[in-house]
């Protein structure tokens, strides 16, 4: 079946991230985000598209930082109280019942629940017309002790990664799951060696 080219998310998994914020007068802000993506291994960024509509984005450019905050599949029902129209003024941790996580880097508190944050620095911006693409240096990184297995990955047994993909009328959402398959980053490189390991160890 040939798909139109805007229904790209239809069959792309995309994680949902929550963003905080808050606003020149201490507004806290908190809205859905799924088109999110780490920029290369081993570096220490991530992308994030943006509307130019988003009271995030303005928040983001006021004070140069944001918390990405990654929910399991039981904060879902926090989805669309977080992204519906709310006034600037509103402070969405408390219209939508969530609790703060304080950050350690950032103004912006986190969300409490979640089981990873990323504590942001606005790096760069790319403006087009119609979106922004905002780059953030991860300045603190932190995943709940119970999710995170000794061998540095995620339990996503125990995580439920909250997910969705696209559908004609909206987000379908969903988790994902193990394989049982696992190859090293070494078996990539030509004598074995993953030219990155030093960066790995904490
Ligand atoms: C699952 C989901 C994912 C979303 N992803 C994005 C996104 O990646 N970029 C974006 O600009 N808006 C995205 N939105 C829409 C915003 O969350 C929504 O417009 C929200 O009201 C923005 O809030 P704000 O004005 O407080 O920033 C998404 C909404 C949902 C429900």
């Amino acid at each position: 079946m040939i798909l139109n080219p805007c229904k790209r998310e239809s069959f792309m998994v995309l994680p949902v991230a929550f963003i905080s914020t808050i606003s020149p007068e201490g507004i806290r802000n908190i809205a859905p985000y799924s088109c999110v993506m780490p920029v290369l291994r081993p570096l220490d960024l991530v992308c994030v598209a943006s509307a130019k509509t988003r009271d995030t984005l303005a928040n983001i450019r006021a004070a140069g930082e944001f918390v990405l905050n990654f929910p399991g599949t039981d904060l879902a029902d926090k989805v669309i109280p977080t992204a519906r129209f709310s006034p600037p003024d509103a402070d969405e941790f408390e219209l939508d019942g969530l609790l703060e996580k304080p950050s350690v880097q950032v103004k912006a508190p986190g969300i409490s629940g979640c089981y990873a944050w990323m504590e942001c620095r606005l790096a760069k911006e790319y403006e087009e017309e119609q979106y922004v693409l905002i780059m953030g240096q991860v300045v603190h990184l932190e995943v709940a002790d119970a999710v995170y297995l000794p061998d540095g990955s995620l339990d996503l047994g125990k995580a439920r990664p909250l997910m969705m993909t696209g559908s004609n009328r909206g987000m379908k959402y969903c988790s994902v799951r193990g394989i049982d398959k696992f190859d090293a980053f070494a078996s990539i490189f030509p004598h074995g060696k993953d030219p990155l390991a030093g960066k790995y160890q904490e």
